[in-house]
């Protein structure tokens, strides 16, 4: 997060290299890094996999990828030719020493032309069931490094569960240390979820008002029009809960709630989140009851098109009990933040794809208007705009103009658009270059990860216990279950959009 270029020589090894992850994202990322000036001159990527390919059919691969997904366009001639030329593909099976030892040769060959300061990064773009297995070959075949120039990357899920997460978190712990270790969340490499920490503490107007005495309320709406495609076999024994909830939001929810860090040190960052996590009020069987939602999508029509109901999506279970929607209320139990609900929700087939996080702050103490002055009357609120639009919009009372007094709420706007002409960087591109230039900000400790699971357990433990008898109880194309209004109409509140181009 604070990079600038990486100058050490690096050498990616992507286990997992014909996979859709390398094609879409981390294929795009480290090209559009390299002709952006920000790769040492020296590098390669070894690309792993089951497949048998040569160095020319896997660059092709990659290049189909590049041009389909990256936010640059299609590779550029001069470009992609200097790119290419350091790719290089070694057809594996993990349970095989020789893929080991192979590796070990190729990474030896190219340190010895790099020079001392070359480093290499392990990145585990594999099913999660492989992560223990290839650590553990990494280690028996010497190819662990030092923390100055060795790492690994570990995608989601972390885990299943609280207990998978602290074996696999003990594992990995025997095999580098801590600071080796980058357990990836893209979120938080999303230009405007970095932009969390830069609007909360680099402007003072803020602090003063950014606790329980002027905010009512905080609300996360990571919302999705698609179903979950060919997904569904990982997805089914996944769901909202542990799929969105227990990675992705709570760290959102951490920006917001978290202390001001002393400074920008990715530890002194991942301990003001974690005491956030820490103080999140556990759930009673109670608690579960009133305060959380679950949903599944039942088939419909999106764009004149008819989509399936969850159960009849590509290898899901017709019986199955797995949620596609899921909220929350929680509660942040510290000073700052007493008695103000949070509330969250995520879902698959849902009316909007939209990322927003709106702050409610307290109404005026005492109305001075007479009755009938305001057209419409809101309470003021901050909107950030994760994504498609990335924006954070102030919501204030403004007297429209005329003779009569008369007050509506306007938007006092920031919208990236408007104010940078650059193209945001992908997520994968930060945090790329920030495991190449060995900064752990963005990355999740193993701390971070076991909070997070531990407050979502008694949930998902409740949910997989009892099934339920209302799914499928949302029809896609809708704003999900209705409890999950009630659940927030309850006190006194709906749920917040913005009106976004892709639907009215
Ligand atoms: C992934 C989830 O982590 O995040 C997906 O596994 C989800 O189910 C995706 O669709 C959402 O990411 P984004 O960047 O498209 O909002």
């Amino acid at each position: 997060m604070k990079t600038s270029k990486c100058l050490n020589p690096t050498i990616f090894v992507i286990f997992g290299g014909t996979g859709d992850l390398n094609l879409r994202k981390l294929a795009p990322a480290i090209y559009n890094l390299n002709s952006d000036g920000f790769m040492s001159k020296e590098y390669a990527i070894i690309g792993t996999a089951r497949k048998k390919l040569t160095d020319d059919e896997f660059r092709t691969t990659l290049m189909g990828g590049i041009n389909s997904f990256s936010r640059a366009g299609k590779v550029k001639k001069d470009q992609w030719e200097e790119f290419a030329k350091n790719v290089y593909y070694s057809s594996s099976d993990v349970s095989a020493p020789e893929t080991f030892t192979d590796l070990k040769a190729s990474i030896e060959k190219l340190k010895k032309a790099f020079g001392p300061k070359a480093q290499v990064i392990y990145y585990l773009a594999v099913a999660p069931n492989l992560f223990p297995l290839i650590a553990e070959c990494l280690q028996k075949y010497d190819l662990v490094g030092t923390e100055e120039d060795c790492r690994v990357v570990i995608e989601k899920p972390f885990g299943h569960d609280l207990e998978s997460a602290k074996e696999l978190n003990k594992l990995l712990a025997g095999i580098f240390s801590e600071k080796q270790i980058y357990r990836i969340d893209h979120y938080l490499g999303k230009e405007t979820v970095q932009n969390i920490m830069a609007f909360r503490f680099a402007n003072s107007f803020l602090e003063p008002l950014w606790n329980r005495n002027h905010i009512e309320h905080v609300q996360i709406s990571v919302t999705e029009q698609l179903g979950v495609g060919d997904r569904g076999g990982y997805y089914d024994g996944s769901g909202a809960l542990r799929d969105m909830i227990q990675n992705h939001i709570l760290q959102l929810l951490c920006l917001i709630g978290m202390e001001t860090p002393i400074n920008f040190d990715a530890d002194e960052i991942r301990n003001k989140k974690v005491d956030v996590l820490k103080a999140m009020r556990p759930f009673s069987p109670e608690d579960i009851r009133l305060s959380t939602v679950r949903g599944q999508y039942s088939k419909g029509w999106v764009e004149g098109k008819e989509v399936p109901g969850y159960r009849t999506e590509k290898d899901v279970n017709p019986q199955s009990n797995t949620e596609t929607f899921a909220a929350a209320k929680f509660f942040v139990d510290n000073w700052r933040w007493q008695g103000i609900p949070f509330y969250v929700r995520t879902g698959k087939r849902l009316f909007q794809t939209s990322s927003l996080i709106t702050i409610q702050f307290k109404d005026v103490p005492h109305q001075i208007f007479p009755a009938g002055v305001a057209e419409h009357w809101q309470q003021n609120r901050l909107i950030i705009s994760i994504q498609p639009e990335m924006s954070i919009r102030l919501q204030v009372q403004a007297k429209r103009p005329g003779l009569d007094m008369v007050l509506n709420p306007v938007d006092m706007v920031f919208d990236y658009k408007g104010t940078y002409t650059a193209q945001a960087p992908e997520a994968y591109e930060t945090l790329l270059l920030d495991v190449m230039t060995a900064d752990q900000t963005q990355f999740m400790r193993a701390d971070q990860v076991e909070s997070a699971w531990e407050l979502v357990m008694p949930i998902v433990n409740s949910w997989e216990s009892k099934t339920s008898l209302s799914f499928p109880n949302y029809p896609a194309d809708s704003w999900g279950p209705e409890d999950a209004e009630a659940l927030i109409a309850r006190d006194g509140f709906h749920w917040f959009t913005l009106p976004l181009k892709n639907k009215d």
